[in-house]
């Protein structure tokens, strides 16, 4: 925070207000970008967020760079287990990537627009395309624990309760006022990922469908998985919307992919009790074949 508190004294009251609630500045986010990239040789085109359990894909990259966000001014800390921390700079199948091992999440207590942040600042290094990944919960019955589910849109519960990550002051340098998110989850980025999937013999696992955000901590309620599945949704998981939704304001081309880690509950007598601990032990079981397909997937796509 050392950075924030000495622009603080310099700064007027107002601005220090915007920050609190809006957050970064367009000139804040260019400064992280630069001030980050000096500490790097790699100059990223593929921005790669890894979720719960998934961070194994760091080490399939070559001549890493690794920043903690500990060392970084201004930059959150994720304070979940399995979260590791670090942005991982380095060629991911020849391509320049950058990963964050580690993301932040509202439950954490995090306004929404400091959970994405970092896709601005991805942005502003020169990031054209975003892989988001997360561990995620079946609703959609024909669903098996250990799927791999290509997101092909999403349900902005928290957004559509109020809590989109976009609400605040507009800065049109990001993005527009009113952006349309109908396309949010690029479908030929999908396509490609089907043929891979495809390819490396992975299509009984695979799905795809809609992910539904929750603001979490807590896991469902039998009723509130009811209620989740008479929205439509296919799973459910605490992240990625925000980071995609900025990701769409600020023109970046999105894929996501979620491993299904447990199964909801839709009736009392067959309610088993999910845990953190099942979401990564799962996470590490099909951690293999996701990391294969992300990278082979990588190397497909153009940037
Ligand atoms: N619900 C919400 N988030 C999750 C779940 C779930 O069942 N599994 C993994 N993340």
């Amino acid at each position: 925070m050392a950075a924030r508190q000495m622009s603080v004294s310099s700064e007027n009251a107002e601005q220090e207000m915007d920050y609190l609630r809006f957050g970064y500045s367009y000139e804040d986010i260019q400064n992280m970008a630069q001030n980050i990239l000096k500490r790097t040789k790699h100059k990223p085109l593929l921005g790669i967020i890894c979720g719960s359990g998934l961070g194994g894909l760091a080490d399939l990259v070559d001549q890493p760079d690794i920043i903690p966000y500990s060392t970084i001014p201004d930059f959150p800390v994720s304070t979940v287990p399995g979260h590791v921390g670090k942005l991982v700079f380095g060629l991911l199948k020849g391509k320049p990537v950058v990963l964050m091992r580690g993301r932040f999440h509202y439950y954490e207590g995090y306004p929404m627009w400091k959970v994405a942040m970092p896709v601005r600042v991805m942005k502003a290094m020169g990031i054209t395309t975003l892989i988001v990944t997360n561990a995620a919960g079946g609703i959609n019955s024909t669903f098996n624990r250990g799927d791999i589910m290509i997101i092909k849109d999403h349900i902005d519960l928290p957004g559509l309760t109020g809590e989109c990550v976009l609400i605040g002051k507009n800065d049109t340098r990001f993005g527009p006022r009113f952006p349309a998110t109908v396309d949010i989850y690029d479908k030929e980025l999908r396509d490609v990922a089907k043929q891979v999937a495809t390819e490396l013999g992975y299509g009984h696992i695979l799905r795809e469908g809609t992910y539904v955000m929750i603001g979490g901590p807590t896991f469902e309620t039998v009723a509130e998985g009811k209620l989740l599945k008479m929205f439509g949704a296919d799973a459910v998981g605490m992240s990625t919307v925000p980071e995609a939704v900025v990701a769409k304001h600020t023109g970046i081309k999105t894929f996501g992919i979620s491993l299904i880690t447990d199964l909801l509950a839709m009736e009392y007598d067959q309610a088993t009790v999910t845990t953190h601990e099942d979401v990564l032990a799962i996470g590490q079981q099909r951690a293999d074949d996701l990391q294969k397909l992300i990278s082979a997937f990588v190397e497909r796509i153009p940037l």
